[in-house]
């Protein structure tokens, strides 16, 4: 029988917890993929220190189940980081910020030793682009930005009732030539008025953990 994307999800959340290393603290993302992680690992026997999170969302399950959080500021680094992605290619290079959480993402991923990306396969693709760039600004630069990102190529869209965890805005940006994703990342972060994208090109995932159909296949 086919499995939905939620038990694939499941699988990949199972499987990282093989990763968990017993009494440091760790990193952990957003999304729903995440959210079956912090559901397993609440249920499971391991022991961890406890967490440093990257959203409400995150927090609040991780208090729900017990995980005790620390602070970015209250660490030098992590072993390890688990999040998921929007997409993400045969390079481990990635496209996150579905959930709006891409800044915190990749502070706490570059505190982190190892990022081990959680993903079911439709997150798999052979070049990076269909999901939207999601764009954090600076309220007021909004408009000013959105034209620079137009003269890059891209199409901008508000994204309407949200505010990031900082309060800040998010463009979801379609159609940007993400051939080069190292270049476009940092050409995008080169605008002012930008606080961070979703391209993650310089901090790509140590491990892939792809839950298919057929298996759970891990890449590096
Ligand atoms: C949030 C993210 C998430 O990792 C990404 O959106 C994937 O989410 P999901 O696991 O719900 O598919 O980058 O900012």
């Amino acid at each position: 029988m086919k499995q939905s994307q939620d038990d694939l999800k499941r699988l990949a959340a199972a499987k990282a917890l093989e990763f968990v290393p017993e009494n440091e603290y760790i990193g952990i993302g957003t999304g729903s993929t995440v959210n079956f992680f912090i559901e397993a690992l609440g249920k499971s026997d391991k022991k961890i220190k406890g967490a440093v999170t990257t959203s409400r969302k995150s927090s609040e399950l991780l208090a729900q189940y017990g995980i005790p959080e620390i602070h970015a500021n209250e660490v030098t680094r992590l072993p390890v980081y688990f999040d998921g992605a929007d997409e993400v290619n045969h390079t481990l290079q990635m496209i996150k910020g579905g959930g709006g959480a891409h800044l915190t993402e990749k502070i706490v991923a570059r505190l982190s030793e190892q990022f081990i990306c959680l993903a079911d396969e439709s997150k798999y693709v052979t070049r990076l682009g269909k999901f939207p760039v999601a764009v954090e600004v600076i309220p007021m630069a909004r408009s000013m930005v959105a034209r620079k990102i137009v003269a890059l190529g891209g199409n901008p869209e508000l994204r309407i009732g949200f505010k990031s965890f900082n309060g800040n805005e998010i463009l979801d940006v379609s159609g940007l030539d993400l051939s080069k994703p190292m270049e476009m990342e940092d050409r995008l972060n080169q605008i002012l008025g930008v606080v961070e994208n979703g391209i993650f090109a310089h901090d790509t995932a140590d491990l892939l953990i792809l839950a298919q159909q057929n298996g759970v296949e891990l890449i590096k």
